[in-house]
């Protein structure tokens, strides 16, 4: 059981011991292709002791007080480093050095593992311009693995460094006030920038077609509402002119009503009397029989209809006089 609980302890162990290692740094060095590089190895009074060192475990100086046995002698400083010259991706690898004493013991021990990286590429700078709300920069380059970027905003005077991803966003009323970006990229041992870029997505909106488009859609819109409008308007307008007609034309009927009530004969009269300024012979057709009583009436002016005539007469003089309701109980007779 202990015994079980110990290889699980051991095994989780490892795995922690894992984990470390793959975020911990996977080189000591860096350099560049090309680039000459002396390895940080120092052990003062070298003198009578021998002195190794390996590349992936492959020997590649061995020497002692000026006896060298693999490589160069000019390639190993006096405190022992090694010079290396004209580094290629095959010259990555683990370095080791031992310093042994004369009794075979181990002086000293240093070991270093270098990885040889590519210089990066000049990255390019582009931008899109999302629908008039962001501008995305995109730093560009062939391999972002492993890469750091940082980016460069001039505002007016000040430069700004802050964003450390490949993609920048940032908002149209930002880019108002940040005149310009540059983005760099960057590996362990080289830096490259880009070129300074200005993005212009508002001169131009940035899908033009779009914003046509609810332009359009917009003043369509408002013609339209303002076309609804203009005709509620003409509509409450005649409703409200014929309401005040027919409410005029009512009031009017009910007073032409209560006079006929009160006088049938008399009130055509009055009206006929009102029309015929205008149109006489309308006014005498329409009203057929007081025109037969008119007619008739000096005819049988005599003995017929005295109570009638005078009435008549009388109703014809006052006509001038607008008030026919004043004069309706004057004439009960009929
Ligand atoms: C590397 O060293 C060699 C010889 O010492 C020299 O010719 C060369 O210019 C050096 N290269 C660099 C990149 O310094
Ligand atoms: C070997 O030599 C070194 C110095 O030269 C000394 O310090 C060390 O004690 C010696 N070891 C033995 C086992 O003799
Ligand atoms: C490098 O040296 C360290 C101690 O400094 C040692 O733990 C490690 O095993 C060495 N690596 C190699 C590959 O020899």
């Amino acid at each position: 059981m202990a015994c079980l609980a110990a290889t699980l302890g051991l095994v989780i162990f490892s795995g922690i011991m894992d984990l470390s290692a793959a975020n911990k740094d996977p080189c000591d060095l860096y350099a560049l292709v090309g680039q000459n590089l002396t390895l940080p190895f120092v052990f003062e009074g070298l003198g009578v002791h021998e002195l190794r060192w390996t590349h992936n475990t492959k020997i590649i100086f061995y020497g002692q007080q000026g006896r060298v046995s693999h490589g160069k002698a000019e390639d190993i400083s006096k405190t022992g480093s090694l010079s290396l010259k004209n580094l290629q991706f095959s010259s990555a690898g683990i370095y080791q050095a031992d310093v042994v004493n004369p009794n075979r013991t181990l002086a000293k021990t240093w070991n270093g593992s270098l990885c040889v990286l590519d210089k990066v590429a000049k990255p390019q700078l582009t931008y899109i311009c999302v629908k008039t709300s962001d501008v995305i920069l995109n730093c560009n380059v062939a391999n972002p693995q492993g890469l750091t970027f940082s980016w460069t905003l001039f505002m007016d005077d000040k430069t700004l460094i802050s964003e450390t991803k490949q993609t920048l966003s940032i908002s149209l009323a930002q880019q108002k006030v940040v005149r310009s970006f540059t983005c760099s990229v960057a590996n362990k041992v080289s830096k490259e920038k880009s070129d300074t870029v200005r993005p212009t997505c508002e001169s131009p909106p940035p899908p033009p077609l779009f914003c046509l488009k609810s332009q359009t859609v917009l003043a369509v819109l408002a013609g339209g509402a303002g076309l609804i409008l203009l005709l509620l308007v003409i509509i409450i307008t005649l409703c409200c002119r014929y309401r005040r007609i027919r409410t005029q034309m009512r009031r009017r009927d009910q007073e032409g009503l209560s006079l006929n009530k009160l006088e049938p004969k008399i009130s055509p009269v009055y009206e006929t009397m009102h029309q015929t300024e205008d149109a006489p012979t309308v006014s005498q057709t329409s009203l057929p029989k007081d025109c037969c009583e008119n007619v008739t009436q000096p005819e049988a002016q005599t003995e017929n209809k005295p109570a009638q005539l005078s009435a008549d007469a009388e109703g014809q003089r006052p006509s001038p006089v607008p008030k026919p309701r004043t004069k309706g109980p004057k004439t009960p007779n009929i």
